[in-house]
């Protein structure tokens, strides 16, 4: 950087070929980097840079440019840096202490929605159907499903009150609030005598060795939304019983685990769930991703 007296204008192209030589030696994805990086100093849209390329930014701006880029160079999420991340078309506030929601969790929304929107009787217009989302983190699943659908009331437990204050945010910024409650609590404990129409659940799936350590993206990630034990299965082998009196007849149960263990995710939820229909199911890449229990009627 030139002294203060001496310093020159720089136009959008000029600081976004900078920022993405200075990422290219650490992230797989500078250019989209750099502009969303650039985007959020000059809040504009990435059409506008590339509209714009000629354009100069303050000293300021390309100072603070120059930060962001630094600590996406140690591997911090994009979504940490600019403090949202997009899911199912909607852009929610995340910060450090919760996951980054995952575009795969959209496959278990997609297959939630349908489930429910089937399950309204068009007789009974007052219908409300209920949701428990478990380990809601940022609220991504519960503040979706409360925002795609009008008939559905979404419970989010979360053993975090950092996260919970993350969803409870995000369940204002996109008004469904009303619809949603957010607790504290350990899985399902303390849900009482009630009776959901589904429950989801995206737990903590890795196994503790598998945790990558820095510079990897998820090392930043909160460790208890991602260690799920030796075989990253320990919290769903205490969840998955707690849930068959938690169930209306016909209910539906989606969890979400790590590809090489959705087996013996399956195996788990046959024990607890012996007359129902339990499945593993794909996400859009072809893997393994989620068990779907179907409660018999
Ligand atoms: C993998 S993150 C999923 C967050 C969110 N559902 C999503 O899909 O983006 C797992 C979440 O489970 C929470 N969690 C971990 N252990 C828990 C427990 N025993 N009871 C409730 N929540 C727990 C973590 O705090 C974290 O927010």
């Amino acid at each position: 950087m030139s002294s203060s007296g001496g310093y020159r204008p720089q136009s959008v192209s000029e600081v976004l070929a900078r920022g993405i030589v200075s990422l290219a030696k650490y992230i797989d994805s500078p250019r989209t980097d750099a502009q969303l990086l650039l985007s959020s100093v000059l809040g504009r849209d990435r059409a506008w840079l590339l509209a714009h390329s000629d354009s100069f930014i303050s000293r300021p701006q390309g100072e603070r440019f120059a930060e962001l880029c630094e600590k996406r160079a140690t591997g911090m999420p994009i979504a940490y840096i600019l403090g949202t991340a997009g899911f199912y078309g909607r852009e929610f506030v995340v910060n450090d202490k919760v996951l980054v929601p995952r575009p795969e969790s959209e496959v278990l929304v997609d297959d939630l929605l349908h489930y429910l929107r089937g399950r309204l009787d068009p007789t009974y217009p007052k219908q409300l159907l209920t949701v428990l989302d478990v380990g809601t983190g940022s609220g991504a699943i519960a503040c979706t499903l409360a925002a795609e659908l009008a008939a559905v009331t979404v419970e989010g437990v979360d053993i975090s009150l950092a996260a919970l204050k993350v969803a409870e945010h995000n369940a204002r910024r996109f008004n469904v609030f009303a619809k949603c409650k957010f607790r504290f609590g350990d899985l399902a404990s303390g849900i009482g005598d009630r009776h959901f129409d589904a429950v989801v659940a995206n737990l903590p799936y890795l196994p503790t060795d598998a945790i990558p350590k820095r510079p990897d993206p998820l090392s930043f990630e909160p460790h208890e939304a991602l260690d799920g034990g030796p075989d990253g299965l320990a919290l769903y082998r205490r969840l998955v019983p707690m849930l068959p009196p938690l169930l209306k007849p016909g209910a539906l149960v989606l969890l979400e685990a790590a590809p090489p263990t959705i087996a013996g995710l399956a195996e788990i939820a046959r024990t607890s769930f012996p007359n129902d229909e339990v499945l593993a199911m794909r996400d859009l890449s072809g893997l393994e991703r989620y068990v779907r229990i179907l409660v018999a009627r």
